[in-house]
């Protein structure tokens, strides 16, 4: 079984700031710092550190991205799909502030430059049983998710950021929805969590669904199941690509057959380590440091 994020490659511009700047106003910044980044090389990391045995990345970077490549095989991931294209890599544009809040805004680059001529040559290479995992900073997701779909692969999918693309999906061929609040408010048109689960369950019936809150921790819906996770309090420094780091625990332990109450509690383990340390690949833990400790099960409701 393997598993194929189809994703975003970033370079992260990093900044820090006493509060992140208003409309209108200027500010400086204390500092800056260059990371690796994209939701989809989060992901990736994710899973390779918390063991994840085969992860193939596919996507897009300029020449001024061949680190990110190199990181990604220091991470164990294979990266025989990603092209080297005559554009620029995919940046973001982040203020950290001192609560550890932060603000993010992309310029896409050679991420958007999905054919569908490459979509299916990559996915004929993954059959029945093995996953897809995609997030919303890509080009192709309609056609990533019909093709996979067609083949037989479990759709993961993270829809974030959420715009207009996300709803042009054929949303229903979702094996499983991992969102926020924000995300899930987009795709329900409902405010409440337990509101959000359950109009994902109406509208997609054969869909799982983990609707993440944050601090308040996160909900599991699916298979007439619900199980609930509270997050482990830390003190955050910054939560850049902790729902990414989320993600990728949930996913591989979904993927090495642990039952979903353990999954989320992993995940949930997994997060909060990500959120006591600056950055979102310099962040994502890997699975030998988990102390373990605290790590209890998720409650069935
Ligand atoms: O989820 C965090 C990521 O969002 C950052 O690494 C940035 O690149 C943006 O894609």
């Amino acid at each position: 079984m393997k598993i194929l994020n189809f994703g975003s490659l970033n370079i992260d511009y990093t900044y820090q700031v006493e509060h992140i700047v208003r409309p209108g106003e200027t500010i400086s910044s204390q500092g800056l710092e260059i990371y690796p980044g994209g939701k989809g090389l989060n992901q990736s990391v994710a899973m390779a550190r918390a063991g994840a045995k085969e992860v193939h990345h596919a996507g897009a970077v300029g020449e001024d991205g061949r680190w990110l490549v190199d990181l990604c095989r220091e991470n164990g991931i294979h990266t025989e799909y990603i092209l080297e294209l005559p554009v620029r890599t995919g940046n973001a544009v982040i203020q950290v502030a001192e609560s550890g809040e932060n603000c993010i805004l992309l310029f896409a680059g050679a991420n958007r430059r999905n054919t569908p001529a490459y979509i299916r040559k990559v996915l004929s290479d993954f059959g029945p049983g093995d996953f897809l995992v995609l997030q919303n900073e890509i080009n192709g997701l309609d056609v990533l998710m019909e093709e996979a779909s067609r083949r037989g692969l479990f759709i993961i999918l993270n829809p974030s950021p959420f715009n207009g693309t996300v709803t042009a999906c054929p949303l229903e061929k979702t094996g499983l929805f991992l969102l926020n609040e924000i995300e899930g408010k987009e795709l329900t048109g409902k405010t409440e969590p337990e509101e959000i689960l359950a109009e994902i369950e109406r509208k997609y019936p054969d869909s799982q669904a983990v609707l993440t809150l944050g601090s308040r921790g996160a909900v599991y819906a699916g298979k007439g199941e619900r199980f609930r996770q509270e997050a482990f309090p830390v003190r955050a420094v910054d939560t850049t690509g902790a729902g990414d780091t989320f993600a990728g625990y949930f996913i591989t332990a979904l993927a090495e057959g642990q039952p979903v109450p353990s999954a989320l509690a992993f995940a949930a383990r997994g997060a909060a380590e990500a959120v006591t340390r600056k950055g979102a690949v310099p962040s994502i833990p890997y699975r030998e440091a988990l102390t373990g400790e605290n790590v209890g099960n998720a409650s069935a409701e």
